[in-house]
């Protein structure tokens, strides 16, 4: 059975080694950033998200579990580049609202997916990975994973490798994009 996040940590685990620079740039309750940062005990990882209680709920979140090596930006991940200094080796966006807020109507929105996307996709290194998880299940869902299909579809196969893994007889059921870069 096709797992959404098995799905997505496959893709960029090959591309993670333990002192790798990597970004959650949705960062939500940090289940994600607790991921990350236990595949890069020597390296770190910047994780981004415009609600201050996601922030707050992951700082704790990492607390507890004594992990150190975050640096939690409580900004738009439009504005990734301003704060993300070094190459990364993999990135995962969660599109979608904070689950367990109660609040639906704050989540990610195709104005600012795109230019986070495209800004990400600078920020990869060669041989790097960048995965994302869309949910076609609400509107805004749905017309962030079209625009994204149509975008990276044009990213030049010479460069990079662009998959998208979904259900085909189950459509609104969420779905993968990576973007791999070419080591070379
Ligand atoms: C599906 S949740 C992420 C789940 C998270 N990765 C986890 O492990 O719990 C999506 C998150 O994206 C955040 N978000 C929405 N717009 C954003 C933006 N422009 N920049 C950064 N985060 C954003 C939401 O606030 C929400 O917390």
């Amino acid at each position: 059975m096709f797992e959404l996040l098995d799905a997505a940590k496959a893709f960029i685990e090959g591309s993670i080694k333990p002192d790798s620079v990597l970004c959650d740039f949705t960062m939500g309750n940090g289940h994600d950033t607790e991921y990350l940062c236990r595949k890069v005990p020597q390296g770190k990882v910047y994780a981004f998200d415009i609600q201050a209680g996601a922030v707050e709920n992951t700082r704790a979140r990492l607390e507890a579990a004594g992990i150190t090596n975050a640096v939690l930006i409580h900004d738009s991940h439009s504005e990734c580049e301003k704060y993300v200094a070094e190459e990364i080796s993999a990135g995962m966006f969660n599109l979608g609202y904070l689950p367990g807020s109660g609040n639906k109507n704050i989540h990610t929105m195709r104005e600012s997916t795109m230019p986070a996307v495209n800004s990400a996709i600078k920020l990869l290194k060669k041989g790097g990975v960048l995965v994302i998880s869309v949910y076609p299940g609400h509107a805004e869902g749905k017309l962030e994973g079209e625009m994204l299909c149509e975008a990276l579809s044009k990213l030049d196969k010479k460069y990079y490798c662009v998959t998208n893994l979904r259900l085909i007889n189950s459509p609104d059921s969420p779905f993968i994009i990576a973007v791999e870069k070419y080591d070379k």
